[in-house]
């Protein structure tokens, strides 16, 4: 099948035709998207490119396209992300991306603070903890519920003291969907920025990045967008990005790489300039199939698909007894379920050896993933596991 080609998921022969671009899916009940991705045919054709490249041109594979995979494979993620050509980099993971990120800006005088949840996922925390040595002030934005971000509280942190915003657009742990536009709005009312970590979302959960005016969105491509590891990505709104200068920077930012001038840099235009070094070539190639696929068939049919197996997935959850850790309104919840299940770890591994995927998290429960390869009967089939173990 050519990836590239327009084809729907609405009936199920649509499903079927896409089900085997995906070898694993004809060996188990996958329900872990949220986590890792199915991995498409595809990936396999592009990786071996890649060796191919690399053993047959060598050193003149860097000016034969490797050098601009980069800004390539951001440019067929973009449309996903709802954001314009040339506005996306590539690095290895969130953490190296928000880092990139941080770096932009300086911490102190009155505006040095920057606004966290208690709800992001750990990374953020950690690697913006590490600004305190740079003169930031951390602030947490407690919720009293564990589901959902309180989003009241968020906004009244938002002040003049504000540089970063760095928000979850999906919680990881609960699938609750932030409301982006209204941080967004609230934030640049004061002079302040915000990073939207998309990567619980990017792919099931359709994004306008550009309408919403968000400053940059960072994410990986492990979970939805079936692209495997290696592959984050930054974006940075197109009227902001060439006035910024991140320090952490390396000579693929610089505005004449090849030139190998020493000293201070004089950066490339974005989204060049937000590189660190050498791209990562092997990784940019394998994410690709993922994206192919995500961007043919478009996000608003994966969450049309998405809403009608979660409900489907949830009905069952509550009519088999057990509790949701997952909001329950469409316009709130992601693309996973978290399932609040007695000895969840324990359930979860049994599942599995079962031949049923899924993921388990302290505190939260059991999350199963469709996405829009999987079906109704296999939704049928978890709960059915699922219910049967924990009795
Ligand atoms: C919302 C969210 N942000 C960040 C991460 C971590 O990303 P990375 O490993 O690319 O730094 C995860 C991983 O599960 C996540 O769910």
């Amino acid at each position: 099948m050519e990836l590239t080609a327009k084809r729907g998921i609405a009936t199920a022969e649509d499903i079927s035709g896409w089900r085997s671009e995906f070898p694993i899916l004809g060996t188990c009940t996958y329900l872990v998207s949220h986590s890792l991705g199915a991995m498409p045919r595809k990936t396999a054709d592009y990786l071996q490119q890649f060796a191919d490249e690399w053993s047959s041109r060598g050193v003149r594979a860097w000016h034969e396209g490797w050098w601009e995979v980069g800004r390539e494979t951001g440019n067929i993620l973009a449309p996903v992300l709802g954001a314009a050509p040339d506005t996306i980099s590539m690095h290895q993971n969130v953490t190296v991306a928000q880092g990139i990120v941080g770096s932009c800006f300086t911490y102190e005088g009155t505006r040095r603070r920057i606004v966290l949840s208690e709800l992001d996922f750990p990374s953020n925390h950690y690697l913006f903890e590490g600004f305190r040595r740079y003169g930031a002030d951390v602030v947490y934005v407690p919720s009293a519920d564990p589901i959902r971000l309180d989003l009241d509280r968020l906004l009244d942190a938002i002040d003049e003291r504000t540089v970063l915003v760095p928000i979850s657009m999906v919680l990881f742990k609960s699938a609750f969907i932030t409301d982006v536009r209204a941080i967004v709005e609230k934030a640049h009312r004061v002079g302040a920025f915000v990073c939207v970590d998309a990567y619980q979302g990017a792919g099931t959960v359709p994004m306008d990045l550009a309408g919403w005016q968000a400053d940059f969105a960072v994410g990986g491509s492990v979970k939805w967008l079936c692209g495997g590891p290696g592959a984050g990505y930054l974006y940075v709104r197109p009227d902001l990005a060439n006035t910024l200068k991140p320090a952490l920077v390396g000579w693929a930012a610089h505005a004449s790489p090849f030139e190998f001038a020493t000293g201070e840099i004089r950066y490339h235009d974005a989204p060049e300039r937000f590189q660190s070094g050498t791209p990562n070539v092997p990784s940019l190639y394998s994410a690709r199939a993922g994206y192919e696929i995500v961007a043919s068939i478009g996000v608003e049919p994966i969450r049309e698909r998405s809403l009608r197996l979660t409900r489907r997935l949830m009905d069952a959850a509550r009519a088999a007894g057990f509790r949701l850790n997952t909001p329950d309104a469409d316009r709130e919840r992601g693309g996973s379920v978290i399932v609040d299940v007695p000895d969840g770890a324990a359930v979860a591994d049994e599942m599995i050896r079962r031949g049923v995927i899924v993921d388990h998290r302290p505190g939260a429960g059991i999350r199963l993933a469709p996405h829009f390869y999987n079906t109704e009967q296999e939704i049928d089939h978890a709960m059915q596991v699922m219910a049967e173990i924990a009795r």
